[in-house]
């Protein structure tokens, strides 16, 4: 029986929204579980679902996700300094929630003034200057295994990857480096909530520790300015006034927090991807200038987490009537998969170009996207000169993914001659 034929929906909420079994919805799966194809059957079968009595609804559609990524001030997003300029709301894991008195077009305006004041540092020319870096890490890592025939993808590379870059970036003393990867990695591990509740919260422990670090680095540039981006984020200004302490906070919390896993996850997924595909590692492994558009296609088909927005006034979407404050959530493998986006029905690993929304879309796209594909491709580079050809080191059924928030698959073992 496929999926598809076994979708239907236990309920239908007061407009006719249907309501799905959380088993179809799971949180964490085991690696021989086609939790994708199970999302496009839901995605087939409903434009707009909830899950059980969860009250956020999710948008299954690539045309409709657009549309409403695309609408910044009806579709919020927390801005920076919302989300995280107060670290309170963090570490009581309540994050965001519009008052009566929220303004969404004045947040969504002030969103647009903090990305211009730090864009200098997430241009393409910018992060070129980087890629003898992203070479010398990936290279320093691949040393610790290379020769053992086997390692841990997840735990040996790519959660060491991008973290050690950006914490360099970000002006952290190497001392530290280690300390932030565990940090980053912890609070990104799903953990129990309030039943029903299916969204990921980051507070705790390590997400605690993380705010501290952070505050302590802005303390530390304002005294002894560098060439980091703490330090250039702490002194820039906008039309002649530096930024509020707030919106420095706000900017570096998102910074740390929004590079470390998103990375981790995509390469995992890239890998876990190629382990299965001897044509594609040896494609990449030949042609270097294989390795972005394949990069951008596995990133489109196996998309690592989802996002949500707040609605701000009471709307009619799509024949639904939506009301202010309640929550839309879009997953991005659903809507990347969507064969009704033109020949995304099949995999294409030299498609250009690739409208896929796993960066988002509009006024909130990833900022950092230019790190991310750059340091994507080197990791796959400096890989593939030494490990042309390997293979997964356990059978499939014995690995996990978590995967709607978070690191994509939390261990992946690979083995080579
Ligand atoms: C493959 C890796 C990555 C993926 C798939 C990814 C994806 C995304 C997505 C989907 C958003 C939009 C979030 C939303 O709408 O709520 C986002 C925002 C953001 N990303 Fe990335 N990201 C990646 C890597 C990075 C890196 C490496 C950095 C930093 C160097 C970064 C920094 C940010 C920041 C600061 C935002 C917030 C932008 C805003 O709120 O205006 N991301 N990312």
């Amino acid at each position: 029986m496929t999926a598809a034929s076994t979708v239907k929906a236990i309920g239908v909420d007061e407009r006719g929204i249907p309501m799905v079994d959380p088993a179809f919805v799971p949180q964490v799966v085991g690696g021989d579980v086609d939790w994708r194809g199970q999302l496009d059957a839901l995605r087939e079968a409903f434009p707009l679902f909830r899950v059980g009595e969860d009250k956020t609804i999710w948008v299954t559609r690539h045309e409709t996700a657009r549309e409403l990524f695309a609408d910044g001030e009806t579709f919020y997003e927390p801005n920076w300094v919302q989300q995280f300029g107060s670290h309170d709301a963090l570490l009581d894991g309540s994050g965001f929630k519009p008052t009566d008195d929220f303004d969404a077009v004045a947040g969504a305006h002030r969103q647009v003034r903090l990305r211009r004041a730090v864009m200098e540092h997430f241009t393409p020319k910018y992060v070129k200057t980087w890629e003898p870096r992203m070479h010398e890490v990936a290279r320093e890592l691949l040393a610790r295994f290379s020769d053992r025939g086997e390692c841990d993808f997840v735990n040996e590379y790519s959660k060491y990857f991008f973290p050690y870059l950006s914490a360099q970036w970000l002006g952290a003393p190497k001392k530290d480096w280690d300390q932030l990867v565990q940090w980053q990695h912890e609070i990104f591990q799903l953990k129990p909530t309030t039943e029903g509740d299916r969204m990921l919260h980051m507070s705790g422990q390590a997400m605690n520790s993380v705010l501290q670090y952070v505050s302590g680095l802005i303390a530390e540039k304002r005294v002894n300015p560098d060439d980091s981006f703490t330090s250039y984020a702490v002194h820039t200004t906008v039309d002649g006034t530096p930024l509020t302490e707030e919106e420095v906070r706000g900017i570096m919390t998102i910074t740390v927090l929004g590079s470390a896993h998103t990375v981790t996850a995509h390469l995992g997924e890239i890998f876990r991807h190629l382990a299965d595909h001897p044509e594609h590692q040896k494609l990449v492994a030949e042609d270097p200038d294989a390795i972005d558009a394949l990069g951008e296609e596995l990133l489109r088909v196996r998309s690592p987490f989802g996002h949500s927005r707040v609605v701000t006034k009471d709307i009619d979407f799509h024949g639904v009537q939506l009301h202010r404050g309640e929550q839309l959530f879009v997953m991005y493998s659903m809507v990347n998969r969507d064969p009704r986006c033109p020949g995304f029905d099949q995999v294409d690993v030299e498609r250009r170009p690739n409208p896929h929304l796993a960066f988002n879309y509009g006024p909130r796209r990833c900022i950092g996207l230019h790190w991310a594909r750059f340091a994507r491709n080197v990791a796959i580079e400096e890989w593939h000169k030494q490990i042309p050809s390997y293979r997964l080191g356990v059978d499939v059924t014995e690995l996990t993914e978590q995967i709607y928030a978070g690191t994509g698959f939390p261990s992946l073992p690979l083995v080579w001659k």
